[in-house]
């Protein structure tokens, strides 16, 4: 389905583009940003009109509360590129109420559906050379929302900015990752912020994933706050687990992210008479039980920068545990179908892709 522009978002034209200057084939994710992003500011009780701009560095007071506070939300989306050249965005509507919803959780003041909608949809047309084509290349879209009032008062901030920057992305990881079961830290617990996309939520990921990297693994499997039991998310994934033919993960919670990429993988599978699916609780208990009678086929993780991206290990109360790869992968076949619609190769019998031009 085409999206149309609803309201008119003016452009200014970066006279110094850095397009030539870039292989986007070849940009490590989220490292290299285009000519231009979107801005909207909050202030006076209103969301002003947004507009597209160069590229430039934010000018802010260093007592503006987002430095103090973190209260800062953000999306993660993509636009891919079809064969023919027409450009895709997949289920923006739900990265547009997720985000609300974490602009909520945040008092933050929410955005209008269409200062959103079509301010993506318009900042990627106007970036559309800069969109490598390919399975596994996208834009990725990076739309956040910061607190920009001064002032060192712990309360919500009268003013704020939205804006969305894009940059060409290849593989968010390249190889299967190796996890480690998390037993000591948390990301999320029952009240928190767990399930809105906090800027909070990952910084805190990153000093047991550094102690985590020092062990060896990539990533941690993130387990519930009170006994460390149950299974959660995988570094800044959802996770699936495949026991002979049955999909399981976590239900969302305020712990767990309601992620696009899991829920279109739920979709997906429970439409292939091969996987059975299950949404509710495991825990490392039983993922170490059926390790041990060899029904643990699978372990993966989905999100919108990885995809789906394979669990080729987990270590718990250090001992490891080792996955074999599977011929008939679950994995490989939901990424596939997955990417599939994304990338407008096959008919899109969920109405998930929305034509950007
Ligand atoms: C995404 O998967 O898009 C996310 O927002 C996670 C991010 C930390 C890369």
């Amino acid at each position: 389905m085409m999206m149309s522009e609803t309201i008119t978002i003016p452009v200014t034209q970066n006279p110094n583009t850095n397009y030539q200057n870039i292989d986007i084939y070849n940009c490590p994710f989220g490292k290299i940003h285009t000519d231009h992003m979107l801005i909207c500011d909050y202030k006076d009780g209103a969301w002003q009109m947004p507009k597209i701009v160069p590229f430039k560095n934010f000018e802010m007071s260093p007592f503006s509360r987002v430095f103090h506070y973190g209260q800062a939300i953000f999306e993660g989306m993509k636009a891919y590129k079809d064969e023919q050249d027409a450009v895709w965005l997949f289920r923006p509507h739900d990265n547009f109420t997720r985000f609300n919803s974490s602009a909520k959780r945040m008092a933050i003041p929410e955005l209008p559906e269409e200062y959103f909608m079509e301010g993506v949809r318009k900042l990627v047309a106007t970036e559309k050379n800069w969109i490598p084509k390919g399975f596994g290349n996208s834009l990725y879209i990076r739309p956040f929302i910061i607190a920009t009032e001064q002032g060192i008062l712990a309360a919500p901030s009268s003013d704020y900015r939205f804006a969305v920057i894009v940059a060409p992305a290849n593989a968010y990881y390249y190889n299967d990752v190796n996890v480690v079961v998390a037993e000591r830290y948390s990301r999320a617990a029952n009240g928190g912020v767990g399930a809105a996309k906090v800027a909070g939520n990952y910084g805190a990921q990153f000093y047991p994933t550094q102690l985590a990297i020092k062990e060896g693994y990539q990533q941690i499997i993130w387990t519930d706050d009170i006994e460390h039991k149950y299974l959660e998310e995988s570094g800044t994934m959802n996770v699936f687990f495949r026991i002979n033919d049955t999909l399981i993960t976590a239900p969302t919670s305020d712990r767990i992210l309601d992620g696009v990429t899991r829920k279109s993988v739920l979709k997906i599978a429970e439409n292939l008479e091969r996987m059975n699916v299950e949404v509710r609780p495991i825990t490392i208990d039983e993922l170490k039980a059926a390790h041990e009678d060899g029904s643990l086929k699978e372990i993966f993780g989905t999100g919108t920068a990885a995809v789906i991206t394979p669990i080729a290990s987990f270590s718990h109360e250090n001992k490891a545990y080792k996955l074999n790869k599977q011929a008939d992968s679950f994995a490989v076949k939901l990424k596939q179908d997955l990417l599939n619609i994304q990338y407008n190769i096959t008919k899109d019998t969920f109405g998930w892709r929305k034509k950007v031009l």
